[in-house]
């Protein structure tokens, strides 16, 4: 049997592409291995939305010509956010002419075409679609985790925050219509799986047929019989209505758990982003969840050291995250992306700066999430178990609704099923306990 091996850098939406990838494969009859060494094809999802995603796909590009020079017929794929970008290709095609397959993010389903071309004709294949193509349903998947799954609601980001590439890597804004959604949710229980994660770059944006908003999908997700837990990712703050939240209360099974990205705590800087919102917005938004949800546990994205960032405009986001008191935070130090507004920008500021800010922000954010961690101790919290704790051994892990890590003593048998743990001990990172 022939071998594939995938290596997926950058965010959720890649992590769900890679499993239709993995899902064409093992219809052709391929098996996935975790050893590139050992594989027929190896395959790298890339990621664009920061420079450290970058230099890894190309150190990473550099092991794989090793062993192509020692198999000759090891087929060498690459795919993902980077290939939408011109100035990749033709590095690729000057420095790494020995890769296959070249595709994007707009015509994953073509992969098995490309692949029996390079086979049969010995060809390399290059293939990268503009934006703007249909969304195409029906295509195979290997999911990554048994009892919990992504699934697509959306495509793209019209958003244009100055920072981000996603709007060039991605396209503009596309949603799947809501009866497929709906098709893929129920498919998924029949198949044992109990959480779900909406995935969109901007999910509160959804825009399906019939006019069916991200708040109606939600509800209508909520009444699929057998699912236990529901989340989504990504909201963005200036999408995020009153009727949605109303909805968002009402839902039993929509977790406690609320991603919403700040990147800033500073006005000025915020409207430099184009974020559309003020810092005020954002804390009223937190209150209205925290009423609608009081046990709900809130996360952000924040970005340090965006150009002309002030010590004092800095400190306006070191203000903010006390005050949200957040319970874990992404950091992270602005990184330049070509063709983006921001890149372009003559007061970027120097990486000391950025590497200091970043450090006083993770103290700070750790403090936050230490705190509310905290308030689980005595409590009793349901955990869908994952399965064995690879650090602590008789030990399983698993999740609450609040999307906390949670430790505690058990066998495999468990993973999968959700079981009631009462919280004996907090950290920064995660919450230890017993099963009653
Ligand atoms: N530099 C640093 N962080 C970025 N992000 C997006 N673009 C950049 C960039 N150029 C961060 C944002 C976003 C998260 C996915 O990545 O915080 O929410
Ligand atoms: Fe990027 Fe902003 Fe779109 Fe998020 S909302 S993907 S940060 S442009």
């Amino acid at each position: 049997m022939k071998k594939f091996n995938i290596l997926t850098l950058g965010c959720q939406m890649n992590e769900r592409d890679s499993e239709t990838l993995a899902g064409m494969l093992t219809e052709m009859g391929y098996e996935q291995i975790d050893d590139r060494n050992q594989a027929d094809i190896a395959i790298i999802n890339t990621c664009s939305v920061r420079d450290h995603a970058d230099r890894r796909f190309f150190g990473m590009l550099g092991q794989l010509k090793k062993i192509k020079e020692k198999n000759p017929g090891f087929i060498v794929c690459v795919c993902g956010c980077m290939m939408q970008q011109q100035h990749i290709i033709d590095q690729i095609k000057e420095k790494y002419p020995w890769v296959d397959i070249i595709f994007g993010t707009h015509n994953i389903h073509r992969f098995p075409r490309l692949l029996g071309n390079v086979i049969s004709e010995k060809e390399k294949q290059i293939e990268i679609w503009e934006d703007g193509g249909e969304i195409v349903e029906g295509l195979p998947s290997k999911r990554l985790y048994k009892h919990k799954a992504f699934v697509n609601i959306m495509f793209g980001c019209n958003n244009f925050c100055t920072y981000c590439i996603v709007p060039y890597t991605r396209g503009r804004e596309r949603s799947r219509r809501p009866e497929d959604i709906l098709a893929e949710i129920k498919r998924l229980v029949d198949d044992g799986v109990k959480e779900i994660t909406l995935l969109g770059q901007n999910v509160n944006s959804y825009k399906g047929e019939g006019g069916v908003d991200f708040a109606d999908l939600l509800r209508m997700i909520n009444e699929v019989d057998g699912i236990e837990r529901i989340r989504f990712m990504t909201s963005h703050p200036k999408d995020l209505s009153d009727r949605l939240i109303d909805v968002y209360r009402d839902c039993d099974k929509v977790c406690s758990f609320f991603h919403l990205p700040v990147q800033s705590g500073n006005d000025n800087i915020l409207k430099r982003m184009n974020r559309r919102y003020t810092a005020d917005d954002y804390m009223e938004l937190v209150r209205k969840l925290r009423e609608a949800r009081p046990d709900i546990s809130l996360t952000t994205d924040i970005i340090v050291g965006f150009p002309g960032e002030t010590e004092e405009e800095f400190e306006d986001t070191l203000k903010l995250v006390e005050a949200v008191n957040f319970d874990s935070a992404f950091t992270f130090m602005y990184s330049k992306r070509k063709g983006t507004p921001a890149a372009e920008y003559d007061d970027q500021i120097p990486e000391e700066i950025k590497h200091d800010r970043f450090d006083r922000l993770v103290e700070t954010v750790n403090r936050c999430a230490a705190d509310r961690n905290a308030r689980f101790v005595g409590q009793i919290t349901p955990v869908l178990v994952e399965g064995v704790s690879k650090s602590d051994e008789g030990c399983v892990t698993g999740r609450n609704p609040q999307n906390k890590i949670v430790n505690f003593p058990g066998d495999a048998s468990l993973t999968g099923t959700i079981v009631n743990v009462k919280i004996s001990e907090a950290g920064t990172f995660s919450l230890v306990g017993k099963m009653v």
